[in-house]
């Protein structure tokens, strides 16, 4: 079919990855989950014991991992040097440790280019989520949108999503101070030029997923 990117950005507790998973669903298109390659960066270099100070042995360790990523919406698969890491990447210890390789240009830069080839080798047919992709990755994807909510609503998604075992103080720090760290390298908080902003503060999952296909429908 004729090449359709659709390129998502938000912070977390958005419902970014479940609405943008579903979206792909529904246009029959691949789908990329670009924070879990940054965790799975991250899960590879405390395993393999790289500082996540050092610049250069972060970056060093985002060229040489061998990174695999499913891109079925319908199959969740993360692996690393063979090693199946979808259910560890997200561990809390990784939450937190994330915004270290996020925040490391040049592990940026080697994301980046594999998010891209990725992209290309899908037929350009695609929805891909993060933080820069409406930006960097796929600032030509033909329809981009970011998907905010308010900071109450994105705080209650993450503790329902946890468990709600967590107090308050201790998502607050998992959620707003990830955010803080990550808004130092990308803008995923205002829309840029031509991107569309879907709110979900008010909307349930299954409305959530009909504004984002509108908002597709409109742009491609
Ligand atoms: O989307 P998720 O919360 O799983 O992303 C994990 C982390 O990966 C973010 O907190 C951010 O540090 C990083 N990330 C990024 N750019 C992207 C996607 C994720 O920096 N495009």
């Amino acid at each position: 079919g004729k090449p359709l990117v659709v390129a998502i950005d938000g912070p977390s507790g958005s419902g970014k990855s479940s609405v943008s998973r579903e979206t792909a669903r529904r246009l029959h298109a691949a789908y990329l989950d670009t924070g879990a390659m940054y965790r799975a960066v991250t899960w590879h270099c405390l395993d393999t014991g790289v500082d996540l100070q050092e610049a250069a042995s972060v970056e060093k360790a985002s060229r040489e991992v061998d990174l695999k990523i499913s891109t079925d919406p319908d199959h969740e698969l993360v692996s690393v040097d063979g090693t199946d890491v979808t259910l560890a990447i997200r561990e809390p210890s990784i939450s937190s440790a994330v915004s270290a390789v996020a925040t490391t240009l040049g592990a940026r830069a080697e994301l980046i280019r594999r998010q891209q080839q990725i992209i290309a080798d899908s037929g350009r047919r695609i929805v891909a989520e993060g933080r820069d992709i409406t930006t960097v990755v796929a600032p030509d994807a033909e329809a981009r949108i970011l998907l905010t909510a308010s900071e109450e609503a994105r705080l209650r998604r993450r503790g329902i999503q946890l468990g709600g075992t967590q107090g308050d103080a201790q998502l607050q720090e998992q959620v707003l101070t990830r955010d803080a760290k990550d808004s130092t390298v990308v803008n995923f908080h205002e829309a840029a030029d031509g991107v569309f902003t879907v709110d979900s503060s008010d909307l349930d999952f299954e409305e959530t997923v009909e504004a984002v296909l509108a908002a597709v429908r409109s742009a491609a």
